[in-house]
């Protein structure tokens, strides 16, 4: 057995050497050292020999395996080398070949939707101001009216960091930081940015969304100010001619606080699945700053005004482009991205 494979070793190296082009090299080692090879058929003999024999045979039989194994790489790397030194000498380097198309890439369409807002209240004086994700209780509720006994907590359950830090659910605390930062100042500002919310994930809800949120505050500014603003809008980002539609609402950081409806832009008001047979199709929660809120941001209710709004970015960005999923958005899946 022993001398099985020590000729078995010798053979194998010498028949190595004499390997000169890569495709040779699977050859060998199929012949060698493969399932079906001559070390393994070695192998498979070692039970039929005796106690005494087994474990010396087996041992070198580890030996050989593995000095061929080494063997082999170290040619490999070898010819591997010189073939491709000789394919550089012998020019067979095409530079002219063209390369590998890069696939180029593009914005998101929620990017998109958002630089769109942004172009548009550009236009009416608006700056954007940046506010973060990670909020703290203080300025996602408190110091926007809403203290921790509120019931309208409820509508904005969220993930918190800890007791005393959330992931935003809403781009209006924002309106405190800017108020904050700008005061004695009059502001007109837009506020977009991630928000998230403890929701179930459904094809019209997802967790994570966008907002923007608008501000402005100055000395007589009243809700006609607001109405006109949201009118401006509506029309250059669905088109000209848009109806608008005011309904009373509720929020704790306005007073009074409105709903804006526009006109449908797929039935044109006549009525649809999509505005569930209303005409009217929601735009923004809005209103009149609260009186608290005007002081929690350094600025006395007695002599500044101001309105604010807050808007989704994905749901017009649905109607606009009949999406009917709002999950697509953040689903990664190219067929749906390169749509836009
Ligand atoms: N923050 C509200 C929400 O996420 C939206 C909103 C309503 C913002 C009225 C405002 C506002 O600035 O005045 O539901």
């Amino acid at each position: 057995m022993l001398e099985t494979l020590n000729a078995l070793e010798s053979e194998g190296l010498q028949a190595l050497e004499a390997l000169s082009a890569s495709e040779e090299l699977p050859v060998w080692y199929r012949g060698y050292l493969g399932r079906k090879g001559r070390l393994t058929d070695v192998l498979r003999g070692l039970g039929a020999l005796s106690a005494e024999e087994r474990p010396g045979a087996g041992r070198r039989a580890n030996e050989v395996k593995e000095a061929l194994e080494t063997a082999f790489h170290s040619r490999q790397d070898h010819i591997r080398e010189a073939e491709l030194q000789a394919s550089i000498a012998g020019g067979a380097v095409d530079v002219t070949l063209p390369g590998r198309p890069v696939a180029p890439g593009h914005l998101h369409l929620s990017t998109r939707t958002l630089r769109r807002v942004r172009e548009i209240f550009a236009e009416m004086g608006f700056q954007v101001y940046d506010s973060p994700e990670v909020e703290t209780d203080e300025y996602n509720f408190e110091l926007l009216n809403i203290p921790a006994y509120h019931p309208a907590r409820d509508m904005w359950d969220t993930f918190w960091i800890n007791d005393k830090v959330v992931l935003r659910t809403h781009t209006s605390p924002g309106q405190i930081r800017c108020m904050r930062e700008n005061h004695p100042h009059p502001i007109r500002v837009i506020l977009p940015g991630k928000c998230y919310r403890y929701e179930q994930i459904t094809p019209r809800s997802e967790h994570q969304f966008y907002q923007v949120e608008g501000l402005a505050v100055g000395h007589r500014i009243r809700l006609t100010d607001l109405i006109g603003t949201m009118q401006e809008f509506a029309s250059k980002m669905y088109g000209a001619g848009r109806r608008m539609r005011i309904r009373g609402s509720y929020f704790p950081f306005t007073e009074p606080s409105v709903e804006v409806d526009m006109d449908c832009i797929l039935c044109s008001g006549k009525g649809c699945r999509v505005c569930k047979h209303t005409g009217w199709l929601e735009v923004a929660g809005a209103g009149m700053v609260h009186p608290v809120v005007l002081r929690n941001g350094g600025y006395d209710p007695e002599v500044w005004s101001g309105f604010a709004f807050g808007m989704g970015v994905e749901r017009p960005a649905m109607l606009m482009h009949g999406i009917d999923d709002i999950r697509l958005f953040y689903g990664n899946d190219l067929r749906f991205l390169h749509q836009f």
